[in-house]
């Protein structure tokens, strides 16, 4: 009996070691944790359980029937992440580069199918050279297989992936198609072809890092959403997202013990918008003002700043927030920005997560840039997103709200539930100036006509009341009292249900 225990024991030990002590040592020498190590910081003390600790390849070509370790290169289970569940699959590099094999696949495919079957998110570590190229089609057919999971599980279960190393093909199409993707600076590299195969076909010399590093992804292309020193700072920030998401589209709103005044009250906020209207403030104050315990989790910081997307807490309910940012590019809506809050707007309309919308806005920018790179589509993803979502929504319109935009950001026409105005709230198709330039054009010449007509245009429309005559605001409300006035909104909204006519999917302009 003693030696079957003892044969666990040993077959457990080998299983990790991984490829080796000499691959770890490696492995740690470019600063990197090992798959291992990543789960351990990654999930609560003692709360893993592994799957199939002992799956190999069934390779046998080129010399791999010779070359086999339990694991094959991933490691697979189900752990607890603040006391709530999830599943988990962390690549080992030290075993074939963490490439991924058949078996491999059927691994990473078994979590991702208890995932969403049992309701729970999936977050994988990834640290990989793609396709096993040893296995040829079994591989690439393995990838495929994890591709559809990814596909059937968007809008289920919330999907995270952390970047930890290269990933290379197939690796990169997998997290590229999860909810959320961290990257780790210096060590994690995202490319559908690494620079020797840019360089051969295009004859671009590019570092791995400035072709696919953190930064690139970060602050270019916007695959992947945050940025971090090292491993750890990065799971660390996993567990954070986590308590703001809930389990799956089956759980009702999530939220928190917290100890904050609902009722609090910002007075600074009434001298929140500066009295020349064409200086800007920093809308990242008013949020930290209104969250609960003045915490905000920013995604995508450092891509598209002029608009800027992340989670809150009002009165412990876990809120997404999209928000105008006016000091930059005075907060217009651009290509950049228009993809950015559309996606994170479907995100949480998917998991029911309600959305804050506070509105700063002078309009769409203009330009032969914008609209060739297809500001028309781009912007049309906002307002539909908008449009469609059925996560209860309350807007703030701050300042400005200026034509387009106005209708795109959450408003009263797109189905906003709440929508209120600041004092200072500025509601019209255009600021004055453009809009005496075209309506008076025949007084152009005539400097002191203009002004009069522009001071004219203010006195109408650079206020909220005539919005709120119509019924397009429901309230102007006092800058200090926001907090207060937006707990109480989404706690009247909680028992909301609106349906969408029946389709079998929408065509969002993509
Ligand atoms: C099998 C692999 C491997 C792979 C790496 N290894 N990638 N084994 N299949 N895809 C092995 C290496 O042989 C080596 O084994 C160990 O992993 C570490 O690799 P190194 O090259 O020594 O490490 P490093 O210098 O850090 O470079 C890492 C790398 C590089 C950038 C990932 O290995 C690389 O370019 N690999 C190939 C990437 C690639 O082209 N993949 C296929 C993509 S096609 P030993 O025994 O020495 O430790 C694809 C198709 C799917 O994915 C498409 C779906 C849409």
């Amino acid at each position: 009996m003693n030696k079957i225990l003892d044969e666990l024991e040993n077959r457990r030990r080998e299983a990790k070691q991984g490829g080796g002590q000499a691959r770890i040592d490696a492995q740690h020498k470019k600063g990197k944790l090992t798959a291992r190590e990543r789960v351990e910081v990654l999930v609560d003390p003692g709360s893993f359980e592994e799957f199939d600790m002992f799956v190999s390849h069934r390779c046998n070509d080129f010399g791999l029937d010779k070359d086999s370790y339990p694991g094959d290169g991933v490691i697979t289970g189900w752990a607890t992440i603040n006391g709530q569940i999830i599943y988990l699959f962390s690549q080992d590099f030290t075993v074939f580069g963490g490439s991924l094999s058949e078996t491999n696949a059927q691994k990473i495919c078994k979590v991702m199918d208890m995932a969403v079957q049992n309701g729970a998110p999936i977050i994988g570590l990834n640290d990989s050279g793609g396709a096993r190229i040893q296995e040829g089609v079994a591989s690439l057919g393995g990838y495929a297989e994890v591709f559809k999971r990814n596909i059937l599980a968007s809008g289920v279960v919330p999907q995270i992936s952390v970047i930890m190393g290269p990933c290379a093909g197939g690796a990169v199409y997998s997290p590229a198609m999860t909810d959320f993707i961290f990257m780790v600076r210096g060590s994690s590299y995202m490319f559908v072809t690494g620079p020797d195969v840019v360089k051969t076909v295009t004859n671009e010399s590019v570092t791995a890092e400035d072709l696919g590093g953190a930064v690139t992804h970060t602050t270019k292309s916007s695959v992947a959403d945050m940025a971090f020193d090292n491993d750890i700072l990065a799971l660390r920030e996993v567990r954070r997202l986590l308590e703001y998401l809930p389990a799956s589209n089956r759980a009702g709103t999530i939220s928190k013990k917290v100890y904050d005044d609902p009722e609090r009250i910002e007075v600074s906020l009434d001298n929140l918008i500066p009295t020349d209207a064409g200086v800007a403030y920093d809308i990242k104050e008013l949020i930290i003002k209104l969250a609960d315990e003045n915490d905000f989790l920013e995604i995508q910081p450092d891509f598209a700043r002029n608009i800027i997307i992340g989670f809150i807490r009002l009165g412990g309910s876990s809120i997404g927030v999209v928000a105008n940012q006016p000091k930059i590019l005075a907060g217009c809506l651009d290509v950049d920005s228009s993809r950015k809050a559309a996606r994170f707007v479907r995100f949480c309309d998917a998991f029911n997560i309600p959305i804050l919308t506070l509105v700063d806005v002078p309009g769409f920018l203009p330009g032969t840039h914008q609209e060739y790179g297809g500001i028309i589509k781009h912007g049309a993803k906002l307002l539909f997103a908008y449009g469609e979502a059925t996560v209860p929504k309350v807007t703030v319109i701050t300042r400005k709200a200026y034509g387009g935009a106005y209708d795109v950001m959450s408003s009263k026409h797109l189905r906003g539930d709440i929508n209120y105005a600041w004092p200072t709230a500025e509601i019209a198709v255009m600021g004055a100036k453009g809009a005496v330039e075209i309506i008076y054009k025949s007084d152009l010449s005539d400097k002191k006509k203009i002004e009069g007509h522009a001071k004219q245009y203010e006195e109408r429309f650079s206020n909220p009341f005539i919005a709120a005559e119509k019924g397009y605001i429901d309230e102007v409300i006092m800058p200090r009292s926001t907090r207060k006035r937006l707990v109480r909104a989404f706690k009247s909204l909680e028992g909301k249900k609106q349906v969408n006519p029946w389709k079998k999917h929408d065509n969002i302009p993509l």
